[in-house]
């Protein structure tokens, strides 16, 4: 894969601190592009960014960010062009998980994924497009997951936030044709990170399983290639879809997710 492109681009990771967003951040790093991450956990995003190894003539910058609040989307970017430059690359990423059957769902915890998983990549988005269309180049890239295009039980906020970044991802592609800049979504299948792991407990309770039944019975049961896939394969895929190669895909939500699911 060529990735010369990358070089002097400037990333934005959001939730770039652990798991798949380290992963994406790690390979853009080495695609040669400079990089921001932005996590709400400030002192781990520091530390994230440390276990990355330095580049010559490549800038990386830790940015304190909350992806549920508007006014601290925006100094993010603002200050990752204070430190390493206007943002050409931005991965809407920050996200987390709340396992609990509908009638057990508190109406603010719903509020709170689609604040942090739709609204913060909406808001992200509204932040660097007029820049990014203006400067002839762009590339937004969000990541929802296959719980974007399937439903999983006792995951409602979650799902509805993830099946809402792929019709933004659209309109943004829509929106953006003929500028330079594209906007695609990566949709994860089960990936090894703190996300799936801290969600064994809740989805045990929530099926009536034991915690060890869960991953055979609940996860890998579905999954074609019956494994949990590692976070730098997503990170492979957002370092294509940087890239000046893949200038003609755009509006599309890609599955990586081992054959879970294939439409
Ligand atoms: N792990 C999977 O199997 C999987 C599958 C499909 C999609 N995804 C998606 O990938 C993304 C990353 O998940 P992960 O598995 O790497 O999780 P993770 O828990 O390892 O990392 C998520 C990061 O987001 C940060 N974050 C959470 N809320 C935030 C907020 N309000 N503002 C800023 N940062 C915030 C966390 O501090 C953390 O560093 C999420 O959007 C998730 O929904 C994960």
């Amino acid at each position: 894969m060529h990735t010369k492109s990358l070089h002097q681009k400037v990333a934005l990771v959001t939730g770039g601190a652990s798991g798949i967003g380290l992963a994406i951040a790690e390979k853009l790093y080495q695609a040669g592009a400079h990089l921001a991450i932005a996590d709400i956990d400030a002192d781990k995003a520091k530390s994230a960014l440390e276990t990355i190894p330095e580049r010559e003539g490549q800038k990386k910058a830790a940015i304190q960010a909350d992806l549920s609040d508007v006014e601290s989307i925006r100094r993010m970017v603002a200050q990752c062009e204070a430190d390493i430059g206007a943002v050409d690359i931005l991965v809407n990423n920050a996200g987390f998980q709340h396992v609990a059957p509908i009638e057990a769902c508190e109406p603010a915890i719903f509020q709170k994924l689609i604040d942090v998983m739709l609204v913060g990549p909406f808001v992200a988005t509204q932040a660097v497009f007029a820049q990014m269309k203006e400067r002839g180049w762009g590339r937004i890239i969000n990541i929802s997951s296959i719980n974007g295009k399937i439903g999983a039980p006792y995951k409602a906020g979650y799902c509805s936030a993830k099946h809402g970044i792929i019709g933004l991802t659209r309109v943004t592609a829509m929106e953006a044709v003929n500028s330079g800049v594209t906007c695609n979504a990566i949709c994860p299948g089960y990936v090894d990170t703190p996300l799936v792991r801290n969600q064994l407990a809740d989805l045990a309770k929530s099926y009536q399983l034991a915690e060890e039944e869960v991953l055979e019975e609940v996860i890998l049961r579905h999954v074609p290639q019956h494994r949990l896939l590692e976070a730098s394969e997503v990170g492979d895929m957002a370092v294509f879809l940087a890239s000046e190669q893949a200038a003609a895909i755009t509006g599309q939500a890609i599955n990586v997710s081992g054959g879970y699911v294939m439409h």
